[in-house]
């Protein structure tokens, strides 16, 4: 069967998409990566695509003179050209615009580093700390206009742990990320994701107990 193709946009480190490349490597993954965009040259990230032969793009805004609007659509060009089917935001760090989000709508997927819709925006370790909660996680989900807004794909739940600092916590809620990624990715390369409403519908084994939801 062929192998759903991915987008994956990255503003920085790229520690996801270093974990999106280990799965697409496995015999069997139903997905490979098409194409990388940064919008940013610099992003060590775009290192780990090169190193695996990935192509890449650089599509900073301010090449496009501040105008986001046509820095979106020569993404979206240079995805299509790509033959790309899903596009993943893996911190991607510049505001996307309506045309290039409805444009993608239920192909456009992000990583979000706490349980969603808890902790929406920035420094959202430094908030979970502060309001002193007991679990906290990450939510890999549909993009929709509003941020950190849309259809839930995958959740894990991390506890907060006596003593943990922003970089502590974020640590344990990465490696949480590196395996909630790859598996929402997988759920909907083998066509088991259904967008209902604002509803993500997954066929897949009931999760009864289990932290990771859907269990993989
Ligand atoms: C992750 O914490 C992700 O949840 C957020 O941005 C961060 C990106 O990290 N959206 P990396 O570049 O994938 O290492």
């Amino acid at each position: 069967m062929a192998r759903l193709k991915l987008g994956i946009l990255i503003s920085g480190r790229g520690s996801n998409l270093q974990a999106l490349l280990r799965a697409c490597a496995e015999p069997g993954f139903p997905a490979e990566i098409a194409l990388v965009v940064s919008n940013r040259a610099a992003a060590p990230g775009l290192e780990f695509a090169r190193e695996a032969g990935i192509p890449t793009a650089v599509v900073p805004l301010s090449a496009h003179g501040g105008d986001r609007d046509a820095a979106d659509a020569a993404m979206t060009a240079l995805l299509r050209a790509a033959g790309v089917e899903l596009v993943c935001l893996a911190g991607f760090m510049r505001l996307l615009t309506p045309g290039f989000v409805e444009g993608w709508r239920d192909r456009l997927i992000n990583i979000h580093p706490s349980l969603l819709p808890a902790f929406k925006g920035l420094d959202t370790h430094r908030r979970a700390l502060e309001a002193g909660v007991r679990i906290t996680g990450c939510t890999v989900h549909y993009v929709r206009l509003a941020m950190d807004e849309g259809p839930i794909l995958v959740q894990a739940a991390v506890p907060v742990e006596d003593g943990d600092d922003e970089a502590s916590l974020g640590a344990r809620i990465l490696a949480a990320e590196h395996r909630c990624y790859p598996l929402a990715v997988r759920l909907i390369a083998e066509g088991r994701v259904r967008v209902e409403g604002e509803r993500a519908r997954i066929e897949a084994p009931a999760p009864a107990t289990a932290l990771v939801n859907p269990a993989p």
